[in-house]
């Protein structure tokens, strides 16, 4: 099968480039841009993608990758930073400009023999650089130009090196996905031959290879990233896998009587049933940071695996459902991004953890995990369902978390599910739930005075969980929610409902 090896010099768009040619039915994998060329070799791309990234090339510390990526004989394509490393390392010129061009650009083809073949002219792409490629390389030629960048577009077809300024792996980019099809089949020679089956059948072979006859403790959440994980696991190894079901108390109505009988019956996993609400919710009493609260909650999964590890006697590897969005929201290695939340099974790892960890997600995103769950079997209802966070409710009370609180807010959690299935969009939203405000205020109920908490109700549209919509609900369904959550929800008596986008809201409140 072959395989494109995408060099990550540090672009929010890296994982797009990699999705976007698996879209395309190629096999693709990331690697950080100082990858040893011998690891390069060894793992014997057919092409490789240079991504874009936030410096100048020629700026003090700026990523390079190893001296002769050049000289592998495969085809490259250069992508923004990339198509200015190639100009830098191959004789080229790249100079800083004023302005930075940032937005739409119209593309001017004028060579459509190669990576533009058929491509329309004057299509909308998506520029995002500071810097300049003012020099081609010699060999190369221009075969694309927007009205700033001369050389938006550059070619060497003898030695299959290719470049654009712009980013065709965004939507914003029309024509993006031919050109990399463009340059997948028609320059690199490649062929459609990936897909979710050949991806669980490398997963599988990976995880034997590494796992051996050792055990695997999967911790599942009740969500559909740790079930595929425990499945394409259970699959590798079969009863070497022991999977960990918590109750942390943080959980949704029923959520745990009703995921235990499915793990166990439907999907016939080897699972382990832990109550533990008690230990989590006495380590939260008194906490009130969302970070602190990701973390003791992380932390106590951990302390909690490494326990059932002993007693089934030693198991070196700990399964995750991570996927790719809780990776770069937790871990941003490069660039000037910042943590935006420990993502419980990435951020919110213990230093010196026991276990070694196998994540055989954690390049998907979630609408790619979706649709190996059906390649598996799984059914469209468990898949449909909304994505349910790690730390549970505990994000979704803001404040402090106590019993009472959390069946405050699960009763209004049901509420809003019962409607937004009864209006039949529960499939149309990416997730829909309630949160508990540490607020109160006044309202009037039959002729008393009350002085109660505030429920904010959130519906929202997404196809990543990246970025998200706030959903226009119908005035009539708010009011049925608003209505049913005062009257049936004691302790409630005001619902909002929440209008914010992501970015610049994140979908949880924690
Ligand atoms: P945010 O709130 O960051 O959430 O916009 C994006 C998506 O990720 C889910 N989420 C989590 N999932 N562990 C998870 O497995 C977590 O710690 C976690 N935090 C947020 C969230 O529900 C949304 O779908």
């Amino acid at each position: 099968m072959h395989k494109v090896l995408i060099l990550d010099f540090g672009s929010q768009y890296t994982q797009l480039i990699a999705r976007k040619i698996r879209e395309l039915g190629v096999y693709s994998e990331i690697m950080p841009f100082n990858t040893p060329l011998s690891t390069i070799r060894e793992a014997g791309p057919s092409a490789l993608v240079l991504s874009g990234g936030p410096q100048s090339v020629y700026e003090k510390g700026a990523p390079h990758p190893p001296k002769g990526i050049f000289d592998l004989g495969v085809p490259v394509l250069g992508i923004c930073y990339g198509v200015q490393l190639m100009a830098y390392f191959l004789g080229g010129e790249v100079i800083p400009t004023k302005m930075r061009e940032y937005g739409f650009a119209s593309l001017r083809v004028c060579d459509r023999s190669g990576l533009l073949a058929k491509v329309k002219d004057k299509e909308q792409v998506w520029m995002s650089h500071g810097d300049r490629l003012e020099k081609v390389p010699p060999g190369f030629v221009i075969t694309g130009s927007t009205a700033n960048t001369q050389a938006a577009a550059i070619e060497n077809p003898r030695r299959r090196f290719y470049g654009v300024q712009f980013h065709p792996e965004v939507i914003h980019t029309k024509e993006g996905r031919k050109i990399l099809a463009n340059f997948l089949f028609n320059l690199a020679g490649l062929e459609a031959d990936w897909d979710m089956s050949s991806f669980i059948e490398r997963k599988v072979t990976e995880i034997r290879e590494s796992v051996g006859k050792r055990k695997v403790i999967c911790g599942l959440s009740g969500g559909v990233d740790s079930l595929v994980t425990s499945l394409i696991i259970h699959k590798a190894i079969k009863n070497q896998l022991v999977c960990i079901f918590i109750d942390n108390g943080l959980l949704r109505r029923g959520q745990y009587e009703d995921l235990m009988e499915a793990f166990r019956h439907k999907f016939a996993l080897k699972v382990i049933g832990i109550d533990a609400s008690d230990l989590f919710l006495d380590k939260l009493r008194g906490i009130t940071s969302p970070e602190r609260k990701r973390k003791t909650i992380g932390r106590l999964f951990i302390h909690l695996f490494e326990r059932e590890a002993t007693r089934i006697g030693g198991a070196q590897f700990l399964a995750q459902g991570t996927i790719y969005p809780d990776v770069i929201e937790s871990n941003p290695v490069k660039g000037p991004s910042s943590v935006i939340k420990s993502h419980h099974n990435v951020g919110g790892l213990p230093k010196g953890l026991r276990f070694k960890l196998i994540e055989p997600l954690r390049e998907l995103f979630k609408d790619e995990v979706r649709a190996l769950a059906m390649e598996l079997g799984v059914d469209k209802e468990f898949i449909r369902q909304h994505p349910f966070p790690g730390p549970g409710l505990a994000v979704r009370v803001i404040g402090e978390i106590n019993r009472e609180i959390l069946d405050i807010l699960r009763a209004a959690d049901d509420v809003v599910v019962e409607e937004i299935r009864r209006a039949g969009l529960y499939n149309k939203l990416w997730q829909a739930f309630a949160v508990l405000l540490p607020v109160r205020s006044v309202g009037v109920m039959g002729d008393q005075r009350t002085y109660q908490r505030v429920v904010a109700v959130r519906l929202v549209q997404s196809t990543d969980g990246m970025t998200a919509n706030w959903y226009p609900a119908a005035p009539r369904l708010l009011a049925r929610i608003s209505t049913r959550i005062v009257n049936e929800v004691q302790g409630v008596n005001r619902v909002v409902y929440d209008i914010t986008t992501k970015p610049p809201g994140t979908i949880e409140w924690e």
